[in-house]
């Protein structure tokens, strides 16, 4: 390396570290001499070691999760801060961490630090490096946002939002994280499983020729009910059971379905110009069950004129298919499926077979092993925020087509001002959404329903 290369190299690393708000001060200048060899130094609160402190927004199943990810990583990390609208969930994911007996020295969770309520937030978030963000994704922007302001790197799940407005919000703040050169990782792990990497950089190197077809799937049985108690507010109702309310979750065609969407626009390296579906709810038609649709088929269609076909539902008892396959013009890809890849020519002929289950990390601890490694070295590598916000937006026009029966353009859905979050966020403030006398929440009606 030259002399003017490793010059550039440090003032990279300085910027990086200052942006990121990482080091200040003393402990800036400290780091400088210590070379280009030597780890740098982390801790906004902590000039003296290398730790990379961790605050937990969401302690839910994938938050505990996710926080489990990051105490297996190689790094010297700390969760110092959890934060939940509940107290009850605050207290399971206390007891979760403080149960890994061999982390004991990388949770430090006093009492005040264990933050609750619907700002809770903004108090964890000030006391960390990394931010995991792992509530509903109604609540993403805004936590996303308060994130970037406070110049953190970010490990967040998906989707990233519930409507258009929430989408602009995340794309404007994902313009800044990466002005600020803070990493962001973004939990469509698919882009962290190595079947999926090392398949698509063939298709993208031309190994099946163009793609001029494809399906994905997430058809499957549903999730969870908590029923209604005497003592809730409407607002806390609908935050126990966010499934079932469009401005908490989107809909499962974004909530989960996002995934193999965003499979479709890796693989097409693009975004939908527009899309048409179809859904409706067939068999989950309780009230316990909010607004959302129990099944939606929708075409993608992309600037090249290829359809994309998406399938999801929430059928119990029937078949079950979370996966995708794509035609190309000199071969096909029919599964992802079990960490397993098979490309092959339309005469059955091998053109790339990916390995076993076996010799591949899971790709939840992948994304966190990346982040960390990059986070202590002090590289900026991942920018995940502007994707993980177009292909949530995908989902949200395929909610926008079933929902309305109608051809939606993606650049009149993307401009949308139809908001779905409340005007105030309180416990005794009222949701947009409100059940009728009988307790049923209104549902879209193809044809009637207005979505952009
Ligand atoms: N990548 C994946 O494969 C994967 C898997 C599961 C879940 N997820 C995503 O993770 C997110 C969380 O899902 P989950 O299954 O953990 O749900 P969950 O209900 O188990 O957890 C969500 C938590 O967020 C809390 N919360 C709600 N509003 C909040 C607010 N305003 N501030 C702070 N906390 C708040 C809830 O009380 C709850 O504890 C969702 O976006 C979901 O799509 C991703």
């Amino acid at each position: 390396m030259t002399t003017k290369e490793i010059n550039e190299l440090a003032a990279d690393r300085r910027q990086f570290l200052k942006t990121s708000g990482l080091l200040t001060g003393s402990a800036l200048l400290a780091q400088l001499p210590l070379g280009l060899s030597a780890a740098p130094r982390f801790g906004a609160h902590s000039s003296v070691d290398d730790t990379i402190k961790v605050a937990l927004i969401g302690c839910g199943g994938r938050g505990r999760g996710a926080a489990m990810q990051a105490l297996n990583t190689k790094q010297n990390i700390k969760i110092v801060a959890i934060a939940d609208a509940f107290q009850d969930r605050v207290d399971i994911a206390y007891k979760t961490l403080t149960s890994r007996q061999d982390a004991a020295q990388k949770i430090d969770l006093p009492k005040e630090r264990q933050f609750v309520g619907l700002d809770a937030y903004k108090q964890a978030i000030a006391l960390a490096d990394v931010v995991i963000l792992a509530t509903p994704p109604g609540f993403r922007p805004s936590h996303f946002e308060e994130a970037v302001k406070q110049s953190k790197h970010i490990f967040m799940e998906k989707p990233v939002a519930t409507d258009a407005p929430g989408i602009r919000r995340v794309l404007a703040a994902a313009e800044e994280a990466k002005k600020k050169k803070l990493n962001v990782v973004v939990g469509l792990q698919r882009h962290y499983q190595s079947n999926y990497r090392e398949a698509i950089k063939r298709i993208h190197d031309g190994a099946i020729g163009d793609i001029v077809g494809g399906s994905v799937y997430w058809i499957s049985g549903g999730v969870w009910v908590n029923p209604r108690k005497p003592d809730q507010t409407e607002m806390e109702y609908q935050l126990r059971n966010w499934y079932y309310f469009n401005w908490l979750c989107g809909d499962h065609i974004t909530e989960q379905h996002v995934h193999n969407i965003d499979v479709a626009n890796w693989v097409k390296r693009g975004y939908p110009v527009s899309a048409q579906g179809t859904g409706g709810r067939q068999v989950r038609t309780g009230k316990e069950y909010g607004e959302i649709f129990d099944h939606h088929t929708v075409d993608f269609v992309y600037a090249d004129g290829t359809t994309i076909n998406s399938q999801c539902r929430h059928y119990e008892g029937t078949y079950s298919k979370v996966d995708e396959q794509f035609l190309g013009t000199k071969g096909r890809i029919d599964s992802f499926n079990g960490n397993k890849t098979i490309l092959k020519g339309y005469k059955g002929q091998p053109i790339y077979a990916h390995g076993s289950a076996k010799t591949d990390i899971d790709p939840y601890q992948v994304e966190h092993n990346e982040l960390f490694e990059a986070i202590a070295k002090g590289q900026y590598k991942f920018a995940d925020a502007e994707n993980g916000a177009k292909s949530t937006m995908t989902s949200i026009l395929g909610r926008m087509a079933t929902y309305s029966g109608n051809l939606i353009k993606w650049d009149d859905a993307i401009n949308s001002q139809i908001s779905l979050f409340p005007d105030q966020l309180a416990w005794d403030a009222k949701p947009k959404i409100l059940p009728n006398a009988d307790g049923f929440y209104p549902v879209a009606v193809p044809g009637k329903t207005v979505t952009v």
